[in-house]
């Protein structure tokens, strides 16, 4: 078999069969095929798309690739949840301590924040002294003492999809519903979950920027979860603004601490109850209101909570940050982003907050960069509020005054004349 005919069967609209598709990601995993070919074959794949059975065989060849995670030794059901990339989305840190008060394990890798988005590993190191590197004896047995974890991702976890993700962010092929499908659902399969909640973001601040086409990636994903006998289903929901108000890692981390004690934004609090329901009905075949009700509970009764605190002082945390958010150190400046007119804010463009966060230096632009855990942006008003002239949309959290963070913040706020509702949740999509 030759690279040669595989992307010009591509190229030419063909299909590409099981062993074609192996060839092609061994090879290139063994560096026997060059970037060149490879990217010639993404961009292929990009223009003509993969039929369902090609996406499932890349998604079998991918998560084969390199280490399986075995869970077998963590007892009961163990669950675990995606994002397709938000800004603000701090959802791990408060379903996942939900889902363990309900003795649901999630035995979670993440990762960390490039770009505009953030990760949950750099949010939880701005706890100080939490620890994301387990090795495989200390995950599985915190997992079944406390019934959660979250830890970086192993290595040798699809390295094929360290590959081919670097050559898609520089070859204009990342926003491929099969190659986002394919990337996601190896990873996801690799760490060997039983439940899998993906929650596919849609709107300007996504890769998928229409409801349709997020329908689609999430139905692929659904039916490749489901074939590999994992309970999938995925959550459509809306990023024409951030998720809460807080973008940027201890911000973040006392927005979700604030969650779990009541306090916090509606939208954020609201994606997290449906997720965390979601996952339950399914781990123990409830209906969805019962569900509902168990999660309601153990926010209400301070479980959850309890569980984020057991996790950090596991984990080598200090837990009194988790008690006393004030103790987290602050930015040296807190600027105020002012309105310019009055009207109705239609949308907070994620991906410019995203940036101007990453700017004064809570994300990184190349993956050596570090960050700095206390700066970020903290939203005052959300979509369909009403403002008035010079009236303060948000506050830019920064040790150095930055020009160009301040006029990407303020650039991010859309004020319009009409009242815009903007709705949460879209659709959800279950298994057959
Ligand atoms: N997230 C992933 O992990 N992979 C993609 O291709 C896109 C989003």
């Amino acid at each position: 078999m030759r690279m040669i005919d595989i992307i010009e069967h591509k190229r030419d609209k063909g299909v590409l069969t099981k062993e074609e598709i192996d060839f092609f990601i061994k090879g290139y995993v063994n560096k026997e095929i060059p970037d060149y070919q490879v990217s010639s074959l993404l961009m292929a794949i990009y223009l003509n798309g993969f039929n369902i059975d090609e996406t499932i065989n890349l998604t079998f060849s991918m998560l084969n690739s390199g280490d399986v995670v075995d869970l077998k030794d963590v007892k009961g059901i163990k669950a675990d949840k995606h994002s397709t990339g938000g800004v603000g989305d701090k959802t791990t840190l408060v379903l996942a301590p939900i889902l363990a008060a309900l003795n649901v394990k999630l035995a979670k890798m993440s990762g960390r924040g490039l770009g505009h988005t953030g990760g949950t590993l750099d949010k939880l190191e701005s706890i100080p002294g939490f620890n994301i590197y387990l090795n495989s004896e200390e995950f599985i047995k915190q997992v079944n003492e406390i019934n959660l974890a979250v830890v970086g991702q192993t290595s040798n976890l699809v390295p094929a999809d360290k590959l081919l993700y670097a050559l898609r962010d520089v070859t204009g092929t990342v926003s491929s519903i099969p190659l986002i499908a394919s990337s996601i659902m190896s990873k996801k399969l690799a760490s060997g979950a039983d439940i899998i909640c993906l929650d596919v973001k849609v709107g300007s601040g996504a890769f998928m920027k229409n409801i349709d086409d997020a329908k689609v990636l999430a139905k692929t994903m659904v039916k490749i979860g489901n074939m590999l006998g994992r309970k999938t289903i995925a959550v459509l929901t809306n990023m024409d603004e951030p998720l809460g108000l807080a973008v940027g890692n201890n911000l973040e981390v006392i927005e979700a601490i604030n969650t779990l004690n009541g306090n916090g934004p509606k939208d954020l609090l609201d994606l997290c109850i449906e997720i965390s329901s979601l996952i339950l009905e399914q781990a123990q075949n409830i209906n969805y209101d019962e569900a509902k009700a168990m999660v309601l509970e153990v926010i209400d009764n301070k479980k959850a909570l309890n569980k984020l605190v057991d996790m950090v002082r596991y984990q080598g945390g200090d837990t009194s940050y988790i008690l006393d958010t004030n103790k987290f150190d602050k930015a040296k400046h807190v600027i105020s982003i002012k309105a310019n007119k009055k009207g109705y804010i239609s949308e907070i463009t994620a991906i410019k907050i995203g940036v101007a966060s990453m700017l004064v230096g809570a994300g990184r632009s190349k993956k050596e960069d570090s960050i700095n855990p206390n700066v970020g942006i903290v939203l005052n008003k959300k979509v369909g509020d009403y403002v008035t002239n010079d009236e303060i949309l948000a506050y830019l959290y920064t040790d150095e005054l930055n020009d160009e963070a301040l006029k990407m913040a303020s650039e991010a706020f859309v004020i319009g004349d009409n009242k815009k509702e903007s709705k949460l949740i879209l659709d959800v999509i279950k298994g057959e």
